[in-house]
């Protein structure tokens, strides 16, 4: 076992690094107050090929590893949880998910443009009444011959506004559950297609979560991706990998958190010593460490499955359960050792503990992470 990383590993976390603070950090805490998304930081992202990071050259992409992805996640959370979901679901559920089950010609209509960052793409499952539920899909998309008529309503759906193509999951058969479901690609400005409200949300404000709404829009039938019925195992293999993502994404929230409090409990005195000297300073300090370090050893694993061709839905599972309350727990921690200056926007963790809150939610809550964990364990 070899816990070192490669040079090529080192290379990107450190441009991943360099970006965040240099490129991100400036401008982060005016994005979350007025609810910007970040357009010219994400374009300079994928200048540096980290819109479609995992993507075959072929394809526009950069033709890296999921360890390479996660590094980059990781790096980005540590500044700006805002523009790392939008790269997440880029790269991990839109490209991921066009590259692996989409056909040539859907990869050379949109794989391209969403690997190059020419445009952003959008993951579309969730819905009022089914959220952890999946299954329960109320959109439909009823065969119409020639074409699909699509309807029905999507809720908070990352880079709403901003994508121009988006994966959207619909029942196709009411009676066949699981098995009626499909996965179609929709472009912005379909007539029918709705761009709806915003949602004015806790954190990562700096991303666009919408409603979509989907008013008899014709889908052609070579934009269903995969077999008639795939639908629901598109889904849920898309999100597995996902998973892995949101996971980085918590491990860089907790680390930054990890990285500001360490910093400022050296600056910061009280008592007639740096608080760091203080026992109650330096036991969070080690606590925060040490789950951080844990929540890594999960991350990185299950990058390594998906790298080295082992199945990872336990492993992305695990990982984001894990990550997503570490995230949660020390960025409590973290405003507590900043104290009075941990409660106003300028020290940056206010900000993550509300950010981290998200990372518990969405692709599956952590209770849905425990029932992909427990039934991959009690299986055969
Ligand atoms: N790979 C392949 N197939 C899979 C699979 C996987 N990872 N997981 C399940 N399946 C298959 C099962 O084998 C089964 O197929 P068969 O009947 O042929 O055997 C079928 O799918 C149904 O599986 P389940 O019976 O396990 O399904 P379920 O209804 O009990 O649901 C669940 C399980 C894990 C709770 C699932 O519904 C789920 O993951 N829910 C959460 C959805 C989610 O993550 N939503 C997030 C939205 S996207 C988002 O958040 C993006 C963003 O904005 C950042």
């Amino acid at each position: 076992m070899n816990f070192d990383l490669s040079e090529e590993h080192l290379a990107v976390k450190e441009a991943a690094r360099d970006f965040a603070q240099n490129i991100l950090k400036p401008g982060v805490i005016e994005r979350d107050n007025e609810q910007r998304f970040p357009e010219a930081e994400i374009k300079q992202l994928a200048e540096l090929g980290f819109m479609g990071m995992m993507v075959d050259p072929k394809y526009g992409g950069s033709g890296m590893d999921t360890l390479s992805y996660v590094l980059a996640m990781e790096e980005i959370s540590k500044v700006d949880a805002s523009t790392s979901v939008c790269m997440s679901v880029n790269n991990s559920l839109v490209c991921w998910g066009l590259e692996k089950f989409g056909s040539e010609e859907q990869k050379q209509k949109y794989l391209i443009p969403l690997a190059t960052g020419e445009k952003i793409g959008a993951f579309c499952l969730s819905e009022p009444e089914a959220g952890s539920d999946a299954t329960s899909q109320k959109t439909t998309a009823i065969d119409m011959g020639d074409h699909y008529l699509l309807n029905g309503t999507k809720n908070w759906i990352t880079n709403g506004s901003s994508a121009s193509v988006y994966l959207v999951i619909a029942q196709t058969d009411v009676e066949a559950g699981h098995k009626g479901i499909n996965a179609f690609i929709i472009e912005r400005g379909m007539e029918g297609f709705v761009v709806g409200a915003k949602e004015d949300k806790m954190g990562i404000r700096g991303s666009d979560t919408h409603t979509l709404l989907f008013n008899d829009v014709k889908v052609p039938k070579e934009n269903r991706i995969g077999e008639d019925g795939f639908g629901f195992k598109f889904a849920m293999k898309v999100l597995s990998g996902g998973r892995i993502g949101i996971a980085a994404q918590a491990l860089g929230i907790a680390g930054g958190a990890l990285e500001l409090s360490t910093a400022y409990s050296k600056e910061r005195k009280a008592f007639g010593k740096e608080i760091s000297k203080h026992q109650a300073i330096a036991f969070k300090l080690a606590d925060m460490a040490t789950e951080v370090e844990a929540a890594k050893m999960l991350v990185y694993r299950s990058a390594l499955d998906k790298d080295q061709g082992r199945n990872y839905d336990q492993s992305s599972a695990m990982a984001k359960l894990y990550a997503s309350k570490v995230a949660m727990e020390q960025t409590v921690e973290a405003v507590q050792i900043h104290g009075g200056y941990g409660f106003v926007k300028e020290y940056h963790v206010e900000r993550f503990m509300r950010d981290a809150k998200i990372t518990q939610i969405y692709e599956g809550t952590t209770e849905v992470q425990k029932i992909v964990i427990s039934r991959n364990l009690l299986k055969g």
